[in-house]
């Protein structure tokens, strides 16, 4: 298989396929692909689909994208569709429930051969290095299962680990970028110092797609830690009690209260729980690596720049005070919807469906203190 040329090649050359482009991360992905001017064909599951994806597809038709429908977990089809439009660099970007669908896509790229890069559906942690308890351990051993098979076939890949999107990091909604932070209280995680990188979804799309041509990115993992949205729990809520000009109380998470939640095993909830203990109690996103397989975004692209976390917590900011008066729910969440979120049919427009009573059961125990500010 051949490696892609040093330089990225000419934009509306290169032909992609994306699995998963109407889903929360793939969005961004397929923006940034088709705002790239790469020829991008969009591979979509032929069934119902809400109103929020069937405009994310007239978006990214009317920019040029070519629809196509089906499946990853398809080879013969898949097969097809890589030989007949000439697919050079293939990004899933499939949910947690469907990442093992990767091994049939894996299968039909194995035999073609003639795919220069494969991006598997990733964008989170390094699989291969964090280990957060169950289920999130699940999840990852299934995507260190998708990098094992990409490997063993030769197939030419690059990982992005792209660490958490620029939001509040809510310990029950797996796409917490679809809510502003909390505004009755702030959740910190165990004593709210340990640091994380924050990534705004856009900034993700964009050097994803960027990475994905770029031969320096072959067969390598890309980090994205961008130093200036490196922030701890307390930063984080420091920041945006700027933004909104008052104070919030802080109620503390307890390690023990998040490992409880994961423990409960109800998807995806407690999936967000392990990852929120390994990013905010063990602290995953901290460590140095001298491992030629491994590169930084920011070094690869260094005239590239993130969006910072505080012009993501000003849009936040500015969605409150527009709806201050008439779509607060409890003065808790608030309905409706951000600036690129979504709030229609299947989407969220507050947190994932976490049973809030089990949740009070057990912050009835130590785990929790209330600190009033
Ligand atoms: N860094 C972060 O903060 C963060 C946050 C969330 C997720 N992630 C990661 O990002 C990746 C994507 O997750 P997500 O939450 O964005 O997923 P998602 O919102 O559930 O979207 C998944 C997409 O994949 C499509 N899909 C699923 N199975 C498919 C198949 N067999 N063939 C073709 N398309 C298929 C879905 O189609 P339908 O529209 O038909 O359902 C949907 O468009 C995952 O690896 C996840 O772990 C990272």
């Amino acid at each position: 298989m051949t490696p892609l040329p040093n330089t990225p090649a000419p934009a509306n050359k290169t032909r992609v396929l994306m699995a998963g482009g109407t889903g929360f991360i793939g969005e961004f992905v397929a923006r940034a692909s088709v705002d790239a001017g790469f020829d991008t064909f969009l591979l979509i599951r032929p069934c119902p689909t809400t109103t929020y994806k069937q405009a994310l597809i007239k978006e990214f038709q009317e920019k040029g994208a070519t629809l196509i429908h089906g499946v990853i977990n398809d080879k013969e089809l898949m097969e097809k569709i890589l030989k007949e439009h000439e697919i050079e660099i293939v990004i899933s970007l499939v949910g947690g429930r469907d990442l093992l669908d990767q091994l049939i896509l894996v299968e039909a790229m194995k035999s073609i051969k003639t795919i220069k890069r494969y991006i598997p559906s990733e964008f989170g942690h390094d699989v291969d290095r964090a280990t957060p308890v169950e289920p999130g351990l699940r999840m990852y051993k299934q995507k260190r299962t998708v990098r094992r098979a990409v490997e063993e076939c030769g197939i030419p890949y690059t990982y992005i680990c792209s660490n958490s999107i620029a939001s509040w990091p809510y310990y029950d909604n797996s796409h917490p970028a679809q809510l502003p932070p909390p505004l009755d209280h702030m959740h910190i995680y165990g004593d709210g110092s340990v640091k994380a990188y924050f990534v705004d979804g856009n900034d993700i799309g964009r050097l994803a797609i960027k990475a994905a041509s770029d031969i320096r990115t072959l067969n390598k993992i890309v980090h994205f830690r961008p130093q200036s949205n490196y922030y701890s729990m307390n930063e984080l809520a420091s920041l945006w009690e700027n933004k909104i000009g008052r104070t919030i109380p802080r109620v503390t998470i307890s390690e023990d209260l998040l490992l409880a939640l994961a423990a409960e095993n109800i998807e995806p909830d407690s999936v967000v729980a392990s990852l929120t203990h390994d990013i905010f109690i063990k602290g995953c996103h901290n460590y140095n690596s001298d491992d030629p397989k491994e590169v930084d975004i920011g070094t690869l692209f260094p005239e590239e720049t993130f969006r910072s976390l505080e012009d993501c917590f000003e849009d936040f900011a500015q969605l409150v005070r527009e709806k201050k008066t008439n779509d607060y729910d409890d003065g808790d969440h608030i309905n409706g919807n951000l600036k690129g979120t979504k709030n229609d049919d299947g989407v969220k427009g507050t947190k994932n469906g976490h049973n809030e009573n089990n949740l009070k059961g057990i912050m009835k125990g130590d785990g929790v203190t209330h600190n009033k500010i």
